[in-house]
């Protein structure tokens, strides 16, 4: 008797998983609206999941440290905390949590993988200050790679320079220290989740 049940139980699974299928397609260009709108709301309906990426990946900044004083989820946060003292706006102080989140990638172009990520959720001026940071942080340290540590200047009449200036100077730069009073995470959290939300463009 327990063995027909179980057997019943799979036909039905099978059953279910099959006809799911049917109603979408295996090749878009079978697709149709329906099929697209359906795909739209499960989409949305999971959008939480973005937030929940974010989050995890922040945390495993913190097994990077790569030979700096802090390691890199300290960093983070101590940069966030610098911005939301000196009263930045929310998105801002939010592109300053996730800044580095591309080091949990790779660190080479860690600024363009954390800008395309804070893309569709934050203003293009922000998306571009987080893209650049490193080009003004190389003030710093370029010079002792072979690079130019004037490469800030290449951006100089952009509208969000001062933006720029004030992120890599201000709250950037000087974020590792381990004495300094660090929000941790979870105080971040709230935002982080309402940021990430609902995207404010979709596509390009
Ligand atoms: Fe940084």
């Amino acid at each position: 008797m327990h063995n027909l049940h179980m057997h019943e139980k799979t036909t039905t699974d099978e059953k279910t998983t099959t006809s799911s299928l049917n109603n979408t397609f295996s090749a878009m260009d079978s697709s149709n609206k329906d099929q697209w709108m359906a795909i739209g709301h499960e989409t949305s309906k999971n959008q939480p999941r973005v937030a929940q990426s974010i989050l995890t990946m922040l945390n495993s900044l913190k097994d990077i440290v790569d030979g700096f004083s802090v390691d890199q989820l300290t960093h983070s946060l101590q940069t966030a905390t610098r911005a939301e003292e000196d009263k930045a706006e929310p998105q801002m102080i939010v592109a300053a949590l996730c800044h580095d989140i591309g080091k949990a990638i790779s660190v080479a172009n860690h600024a363009q993988i954390a800008a395309e990520i804070l893309r569709p959720y934050v203003d293009e001026d922000v998306y571009n200050v987080i893209r650049t940071h490193q080009e003004f942080q190389g003030r710093h340290y370029f010079e002792y790679f072979g690079g130019n540590p004037d490469a800030r200047e290449g951006y100089r009449d952009e509208a969000w320079f001062s933006t720029g200036e004030t992120f890599a100077d201000k709250w950037d730069q000087n974020s590792f220290d381990p004495t300094y009073p660090t929000q941790p995470l979870s105080h971040f959290e709230p935002l982080i989740r309402q940021t990430f939300a609902k995207p404010k463009r979709s596509f390009g």
